[in-house]
């Protein structure tokens, strides 16, 4: 029984909850409407649990999942057209993926039952209209999507119930920058919400057409547009500065690509002809998907700032070159995938700051075995935990075929130690260290690590003080 009551409290008060926040005065017109809406609803659901108990319909067929201790429900590419009914799920979703559906307007309560959400993705949908009593209760919502839709205007008074919201991605939405979208441009143009609608644009009117929301003089919005007719409108009307114009030719990737937030935050930038990394990649990203690109070259800094990043996929580009310093930052990084470019040999020192690496792809790479490889066989017998595949020998012709690390250990079983002596770069890549794993270990040891980190030796001196 008292295990009943707290659980019993809980219900009624979560029921209770919105009604009595849409009491307080002054929040406007919306929110009545939303009440009807909860009523209604409230009305349905107990009628339903009255003829057949807690039937668990999944009309939509979406999927429910757990990740990390919390509850997902996913009814991505669903062909929705509404929000599903909140009382569908066997738990309280904390995530709902609505991505990619056919859901054109959120009315007033639209997401009544849905209380302890805490992100909510409805990209890829085809809203035109979201009424100022849509996220009624969402009170815990940190995470909101409304990127690649069809709005042109949003009320600031409908993010005022989501007082938690930090991160509100709004891009690729036909803004129109007039007057009713004067709140909220005001609000994500506050320094505190750096995450709110970053990157997004106006398409209209002209005179703004792709001005950042983040950029625009709200002070212009309200004012009276000048005569269509004014012809000195169009050039030496100060209220139509130019965006720089390489806003074509830059490659951003909040706007190129497509980010989903399950289970972790995901930018899927694959078949975009993409030439070069692009620019802006979040730092909350951990998986970034850049395959099947034209990309040739990693430039040092190309990831500068994806610091959270897990899962690099570079895989089917054209990749010749990859610069020492491109992947600096990446400390996380668990997966990179390379196979498939015009990779010849790797520079010494391109994959020193992936101390977690676990997985590395190479195969599909034109490796050449020659000294130049040196540095990879290197690194990889350094990162023992490392699972590798696909190096192998492409050319000269008598290695290709041949594992990349047997073709160094014969150069090395080859080559007279004197000889290796006099080489400059002798100490990045010495080659006696690649005898056996077990003389490599040894070797390295003495040899390359910074004494404080070598292994303690067996027999220490303690001073007891
Ligand atoms: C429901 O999901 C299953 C499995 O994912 C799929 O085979 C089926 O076609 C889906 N049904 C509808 C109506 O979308
Ligand atoms: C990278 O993308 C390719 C092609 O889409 C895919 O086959 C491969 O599994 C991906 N690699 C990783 C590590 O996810």
């Amino acid at each position: 029984m008292h295990v009943i009551t707290p659980l019993l409290l809980a219900f009624l008060l979560l029921l209770l909850l919105p009604s009595t926040e849409m009491k307080k005065p002054g929040k406007g017109r919306g929110l009545r409407g939303a009440r009807h809406k909860l009523r209604r609803d409230r009305v349905r659901s107990a009628g339903r649990h009255s003829r057949s108990g807690f039937p668990k319909l999944v009309p939509q067929n979406c999927s429910e999942l757990t990740d990390s201790g919390e509850f997902f429900v996913d009814c991505q590419e669903r062909r929705l057209t509404s929000i599903p009914i909140s009382n569908t799920w066997s738990q309280k979703p904390k995530h709902l993926l609505l991505a990619q559906n056919r859901i054109k307007v959120l009315r007033d309560g639209a997401f009544i039952g849905y209380e302890s959400l805490i992100s909510l993705d409805l990209q890829q949908n085809q809203i035109s209209l979201v009424a100022d009593g849509a996220f009624v209760g969402l009170t815990q919502l940190t995470t909101l999507l409304l990127q690649h839709n069809r709005l042109a205007t949003l009320s600031e008074e409908a993010l005022i119930s989501m007082p938690n919201l930090r991160y509100l991605r709004l891009y690729d939405n036909p803004w129109n920058c007039v007057c009713l979208m004067d709140s909220l441009i005001r609000t994500v143009q506050v320094p505190s919400n750096r995450n709110l609608g970053n990157h997004a644009r106006c398409a209209e009117p002209v005179r703004l057409k792709n001005r950042k929301l983040k950029h625009v003089d709200p002070e212009l919005l309200c004012k009276e547009p000048d005569p269509v007719s004014d012809p000195k409108d169009k050039e030496t009307d100060p209220t139509q500065p130019i965006e720089p114009s390489s806003i074509r030719g830059k490659q951003d990737a909040t706007t190129l690509c497509h980010t989903y937030i399950f289970p972790q935050i995901r930018m899927d930038c694959s078949n975009r002809g993409l030439t070069e990394v692009p620019t802006n990649i979040p730092e909350d990203v951990v998986h970034i998907d850049l395959s099947h690109n034209l990309i040739r070259h990693l430039k040092a800094r190309d990831f500068q700032g994806a610091r959270s990043l897990r899962i690099l996929n570079l895989s089917n580009n054209k990749m010749e070159d990859i610069d020492t310093g491109s992947l600096n930052g990446l400390l996380h990084l668990r997966e990179l995938d390379l196979s498939d470019n015009s990779l010849q040999f790797i520079h010494y020192g391109v994959l020193e700051d992936l101390y977690f690496l676990s997985q590395l792809k190479l195969g599909g790479n034109p490796w050449v075995c020659d000294y130049s490889i040196h540095y990879m066989v290197y690194w990889i017998h350094l990162h023992p935990g490392v699972r590798h595949a696909g190096l192998l020998c492409h050319s000269p012709p008598q290695h290709t075929g041949e594992s990349v690390e047997e073709y160094v250990h014969s150069y090395n079983r080859a080559c007279p130690k004197d000889r290796q002596h006099n080489r400059i770069d002798q100490e990045e890549t010495d080659p006696e260290l690649w005898n056996t794993p077990m003389e490599v270990q040894g070797e390295l040891e003495e040899e390359l690590e910074p004494s404080h980190l070598r292994q303690p030796q067996k027999y220490q001196i303690f001073r007891l003080s």
